[in-house]
């Protein structure tokens, strides 16, 4: 079998006793109980590298940022102007848990030009697509259901799905993604995979991009084998070389649930995102949504809705997309003359075209873990690829993140990273 389930759940189904959390108090004193799912949750491992990345003079190569940069900071300034002086009330006001009518209807014309056929009605407006992980966790899984996930795959969408108590089936696959047979199979399974979850444009952490025969197949054998599609689509408008195909949506809408963001092309802090389900799926997500929050913040959905109904990502999108793709080609020709067949030392890359991520494969005899601390001593920070692995593989792997540092930086943080390896050679 290609795929394997890879977090069985404890035995046991008790609640588990508070783990210590290292500040110097016994566990034992602790009244409180976790509950299992939450005993499950670990510390995401991004979050404790960032906080090495951020000693002063290290070289973060970590992040998961967009760039502080490419905010639009004068598009939003004044577009929160005019919402707040022109509908201060109703922006501060509790407000419909569908999101604001405006902005669901932007998000169908959007759609609508990458080909989806989406009714406003079928719009949630989300506290970024994270939310709609969450709420698709909520919604769709039941304890022990299995999500079928790449390999490798989204860290936060792992831990979202850990905290509904999923399982996971890692899928196989190949340069150009997922193994459409893999997919397959596991709807033959005795018990079949609930959903599989698939980042097709510039994935987070691979930079791959699916491209369209292979989507068409994965979508065919999804339906075949009647596993729903969860699509999660955050950098789809960060392409540097031609835009991406259309996305597994259009193949099967009933079929498919999808996420988008607006943390990418505009900022992360206004927690925006949305979730497009098919009608009569939809009002699960807004029954899930109401118990979560109620409503994602009115005043940040009139603002992005102001920014958008401006026109404004006209131009806003073409000068972001030329911001990373310079990040892109330094951080490719960085590694070229560090990391290059020259150097020896046996490192394995493709360029993506589009995204926020170069993904590294390292020579066999050398743990990415290792190698970061090594790295850390020389000033630079990246991601182990261990973390991003359903299936406990990945430990030769790391991701490199190229848009919030300088060419410079890319350019002394890959030669950092080199001179780490020739340490372990
Ligand atoms: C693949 C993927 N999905 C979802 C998210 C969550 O994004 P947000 O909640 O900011 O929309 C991220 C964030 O980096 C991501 O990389």
């Amino acid at each position: 079998m290609p795929e394997t389930v890879t977090q069985d759940l404890p035995a046991n189904p008790t609640t588990a006793p508070l783990p210590d959390q290292s500040l110097g108090r016994r566990a034992a004193a602790s009244p409180w109980r976790v509950s299992r799912r939450s005993a499950r949750a670990n510390p995401s491992a991004i979050r404790e590298i960032l906080k090495l990345a951020d000693q002063p003079g290290m070289i973060s190569l970590a992040g998961g940022l967009p760039s502080p940069l490419s905010f639009p900071l004068d598009a939003i300034r004044a577009a929160t102007a005019r919402v707040l002086a022109e509908t201060p009330h109703e922006a501060l006001q509790y407000a419909p848990s569908e999101g604001f009518a405006p902005l669901r209807g932007w998000v169908a014309e959007h759609l609508a030009g990458h080909g989806m056929d989406v009714d406003p009605a079928q719009v949630l407006v989300t506290a970024g697509s994270q939310q709609g992980l969450d709420l698709v966790g909520k919604v769709v899984l039941d304890p022990g259901s299995t999500v079928a996930v790449e390999t490798p795959t989204y860290l936060g969408a792992l831990q979202a799905f850990t905290l509904a108590d999923a399982r996971f089936a890692a899928l196989d696959g190949d340069v150009d993604g997922p193994s459409p047979a893999a997919l397959r199979r596991l709807g033959e399974a005795a018990d079949p995979a609930r959903c599989v979850y698939l980042l097709p444009n510039f994935q987070n952490p691979s930079g791959r991009c699916i491209p369209a025969e292979r989507r068409a197949a994965l979508a065919a054998a999804a339906r075949e084998a009647r596993v729903p599609i969860v699509e999660d689509n955050p950098y789809g408008e960060l392409w540097y070389d031609r835009a991406p195909p259309r996305p597994l949506a259009t193949h099967w809408p009933a079929g498919t649930v999808y996420l988008g963001s607006f943390s990418k092309v505009l900022a992360p802090g206004l927690r925006l995102g949305y979730l497009v389900a098919p009608p009569d799926l939809l009002p699960k997500f807004v029954q899930a949504k109401q118990a979560s929050d109620l409503h994602t913040p009115g005043l940040n959905q009139r603002i992005v809705s102001a920014v958008l109904q401006s026109g404004m990502l006209a131009e806003h999108l073409p000068a972001l997309r030329a911001r990373y793709r310079t990040g892109r080609d330094a951080m490719d020709a960085a590694l070229h003359a560090h990391l290059g067949a020259r150097s020896g030392l046996g490192c394995r890359w493709q360029a993506p075209s589009g995204g926020m991520f170069f993904w590294l494969e390292l020579p066999a005899h050398v743990d990415a873990g290792v190698l970061l601390a090594r790295a850390v001593a020389r000033g630079v920070a990246f991601v182990p690829g261990a973390a991003f692995h359903a299936d406990g593989s990945g430990a030769r792997t790391l991701r490199l993140s190229f848009v919030t540092v300088t060419a410079a930086q890319i350019d002394a943080g890959v030669g950092a990273i080199a001179d780490a390896l020739r340490e372990l050679a």
